[in-house]
């Protein structure tokens, strides 16, 4: 009885995401006998709000995972869910970002961020409006009649990146959305990143090769073991956002940055560079 009022008293606040003993075989050209385990005991959680990287080895099960969170592949045991609701398809709350823009060439920019509501029968006033003010918000005014092919790859990320919000999702899911951008234009997308979470609010699932972007853009970052994956290592970085450049400098960042380096090079390398420390 006390229990039950203490529960009433403090709500447990529910996970936004849950991947719950995620497996993932991709069957071979003999069925599962030679498959390819990507996950397995694959788990954690994302609350509301909160900006998530996955770091880890190539092939580790990354895109995996975040593929099954938007519904393009299904577990082979286990479950992922979004407020409680087991995934079995993509959905609209889901917004993706993958690193090769996937424009199309034949429409302009205005067109590609509203294809998606205006094929679902959206009347134009509505949206496009909307759309004006998103390519405004990722810095890209005056280019709504561009074509992809007149675009750096950095404006098409940010094309992307507002074909994504249209719908206004709550949740964001970016698979190494700044990696193919050189350095600088890379560390102007991640701020514009935190600049448009402060103002949306999605939960985001970022997966990254770069530690130090990862940290930078992140409240917490999982290091994934080597395939098939688990989560290895999980820290929280503390840093107040919006983030500038000093925090790159910062005591904070520069411990994260080599414990997780760490924690992935010793799943690449083996254990001897962890030895070595
Ligand atoms: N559709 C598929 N069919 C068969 N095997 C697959 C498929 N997709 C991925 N794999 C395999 O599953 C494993 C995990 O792949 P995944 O793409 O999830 O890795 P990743 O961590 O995203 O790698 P990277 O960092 O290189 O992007 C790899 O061994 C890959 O070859
Ligand atoms: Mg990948």
């Amino acid at each position: 009885m006390q229990t039950e009022t203490a529960a009433r008293e403090a709500p447990v606040r529910r996970p936004k995401i849950s991947f719950v003993e995620v497996q993932k075989l991709y069957p071979g050209k003999g069925g599962q006998a030679d498959g390819t385990l990507a996950l397995d005991s694959f788990n954690f959680d994302l609350a509301p709000a909160e900006i998530v990287s996955i770091v880890g080895p190539t092939g580790c099960g990354k895109s995996t995972a975040l593929n099954i969170l938007a519904g393009f592949e299904t577990p082979s045991s286990g479950t992922v869910s979004v407020d409680g609701q087991v995934v079995t398809s993509p959905g609209s709350n889901r917004g993706v970002v993958f690193q090769q823009p996937s424009l199309f060439p034949w429409l302009s920019v205005l067109a590609n961020v509203v294809l998606g509501v205006k094929c679902r029968g959206d009347p134009p006033k509505e949206y496009e409006p909307r759309a004006m003010r998103l390519l405004e918000e990722v810095g890209l005014k005056g280019f709504e009649r561009h074509y992809p092919y007149q675009l750096s790859g950095g404006m098409q990320q940010r094309v992307q990146i507002a074909r994504a919000l249209i719908n206004e999702p709550d949740i964001m899911l970016m698979d190494e959305p700044f990696g193919a951008l050189d350095y600088q234009t890379r560390l102007l997308m991640q701020k514009l990143l935190l600049r448009l979470w402060a103002h949306f609010r999605p939960t985001i699932l970022f997966i990254t090769h770069d530690v130090g972007e990862a940290i930078f853009i992140s409240d917490r970052v999982i290091a994934m073991t080597k395939r098939p994956g688990r989560v290895k290592r999980e820290v929280h970085v503390h840093a107040p956002k919006p983030r500038d450049y000093e925090f790159l400098g910062s005591p904070e960042f520069t411990r994260l940055e080599h414990d997780l380096i760490l924690a992935v090079q010793s799943e690449v390398e083996g254990d001897e560079v962890v030895a070595a420390h």
